[in-house]
C-alpha cells in the first residue's frame, strides 16, 4: 500500500515542509528538549516524524555518534534504526493514550522513564492521543516533565491541543503539524510516482490533493486507487473521483440491497477507499438537499430521494464514517448503514 511504503523514513522524506524545517532546525543544533507536542490533523505525520526523531538521536552512524559522518539524517540500517523501524527498540515506548488513559498507564510510564537506555542514548516515549490521558493522570506526569531524567524525551502527539492542560503545554516545544497543504501533497505523490515508475497526468494531482480532506495517507490512497483503476489521465481521473459517487446515489435509489451490496463490495476488493466514497456521498447528498430547498452550492445530480430520505441517509452515514476507525473490516460500518437505511424506508413505506 503506497501510504505505508512511502511514509517517510527520513527527514527529508517528511512532505510537510514547515515540519521538515523545524525538525531538520532541531537535530541540527542538538539542542533537544526534554518534551515536544506534535499537533496537527491525523494523517500529517505525527506518528512517522516521532520514529524518524526518534531513530536520528539514536542512530549509530549519523552525526550523533560517528565524528566522520555531518547529517542527523537517521541511517536506518543500524541496530537502533532497524529495531526502531521494527516497533521492537526496548528504548523507544510507544503508548496510544486512547485506550491506556488512566493514572496507573502512565504510573507506569514514569516508572520505566527511571531507567537508562539499553542500546540508545535517549530513551524516547510516543504519546499518540495524547489529549485522551485523564486529568489526574496529567497531574501526575506533570512532575516528571518538569524535571524528567536527562536519558528521557517524551513526544506527545494530538489532533486536539485544546484539550490539553495548560500546565503541560507550557513544558513542551510545540512542532504544529496542521493541515496537509497542496503543495506538499504533491511533493508526496511525486515521491510515490517516481518510486512506482508510474507515468501519470500531473494536472491530476492538485484534484487528488483536494479530495484528501488535508491529509497525506487520504492522498496517497487516492493516488493508489487511480493507479488501480487504471485512471491515470486527467479526464479519466476526474470522472473517477467525481462520479462514482453518483454511480453510487443511482443505484441507492433503487433499494435493491443484494445489488448495492455487491456494489460496495467490488468498490472495496478493487481498492477503492470507503472513506472517501462516504465523503463524497455525504458531500453530495448535501449539495442535493440544498438544491431541494432552492440553493446551489455545488452542481448537484437530480434524484429520486426525497428530502426525508435524504437527511437519514445523512444521519446513517455520518454515523457510519465515525465507526470506519474502529471497525475490523473498512466496508463494514457502509453496509450496515445501507441495511439500515433500506429498513428505516421501506418500513416507512409499508406504515
Ligand atoms: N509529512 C508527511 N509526508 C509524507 N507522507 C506522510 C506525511 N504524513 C503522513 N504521511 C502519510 O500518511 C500516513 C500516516 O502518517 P502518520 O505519521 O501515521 O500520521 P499521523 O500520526 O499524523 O496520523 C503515512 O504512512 C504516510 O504515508
Ligand atoms: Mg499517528
Ligand atoms: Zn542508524
Amino acid at each position: 500500500m503506497f501510504y505505508l511504503k512511502y511514509r517517510p523514513k527520513t527527514v527529508s522524506e517528511i512532505d510537510n515542509t514547515k515540519v521538515r524545517e523545524i525538525i531538520s532546525k532541531i537535530l541540527n543544533s542538538g539542542n533537544l528538549s526534554h518534551a515536544y507536542l506534535f499537533v496537527g490533523q491525523k494523517g500529517t505525520g505525527k506518528t512517522s516524524a516521532a520514529r524518524i526523531f526518534s531513530k536520528a538521536i539514536n542512530c549509530l552512524d549519523n552525526k550523533f555518534t560517528n565524528r566522520k559522518n555531518r547529517s542527523f539524517e537517521p541511517c536506518n540500517r543500524c541496530h537502533n534504526c532497524l529495531s526502531i523501524s521494527h516497533s521492537t527498540s526496548v528504548d523507544i515506548l510507544e503508548m496510544d493514550a486512547a485506550s491506556n488513559r488512566g493514572i496507573d498507564d502512565v504510573r507506569k510510564l514514569i516508572h520505566e522513564s527511571n531507567f537508562l537506555p539499553m542500546t540508545s542514548r535517549y530513551r524516547v516515549f510516543i504519546i499518540d492521543e495524547a489529549h485522551m490521558i485523564t486529568p489526574e493522570a496529567f497531574n501526575a506526569l506533570l512532575k516528571t516533565l518538569e524535571e524528567p531524567p536527562q536519558s528521557v524525551i517524551f513526544i506527545f502527539a494530538t489532533t486536539n491541543k485544546e484539550k490539553l492542560p495548560k500546565t503541560i503545554i507550557s513544558r513542551c516545544q510545540v512542532v504544529n503539524f496542521g493541515r496537509a497543504n497542496q503543495k506538499d501533497i504533491i511533493r508526496m505523490l511525486n515521491r510515490c510516482i517516481e518510486g512506482e515508475k508510474i507515468k501519470i497526468e500531473e494536472k491530476l494531482f492538485p484534484l487528488i490533493a483536494s479530495h484528501s480532506d488535508f491529509s497525506f495517507r487520504d492522498a496517497a490512497k487516492i493516488l493508489e486507487e487511480l493507479v488501480i483503476q487504471g485512471k491515470l489521465t486527467f479526464t479519466d481521473g476526474q470522472k473517477f473521483l467525481g462520479f462514482y459517487r453518483r454511480d453510487f446515489l443511482e443505484i441507492l435509489e433503487k433499494k435493491d440491497l443484494k445489488t448495492t451490496l455487491s456494489w460496495i463490495d467490488e468498490f472495496s476488493q478493487t481498492g477503492g477507499s470507503i472513506k472517501v466514497l462516504i465523503e463524497q456521498i455525504i458531500e453530495e447528498l448535501r449539495a442535493i438537499l440544498f438544491k431541494k430547498s432552492g440553493l446551489i452550492i455545488d452542481e448537484a445530480t437530480d434524484t429520486k430521494l426525497t428530502k426525508k430520505e435524504i437527511i437519514t441517509l445523512i444521519k446513517i452515514l455520518t454515523q457510519a464514517y465515525q465507526n470506519l476507525r474502529t471497525s475490523p473490516i473498512e466496508s463494514l460500518p457502509l453496509e450496515i448503514a445501507i441495511v439500515e437505511f433500506y429498513n428505516e424506508t421501506y418500513s416507512k413505506v409499508k406504515s
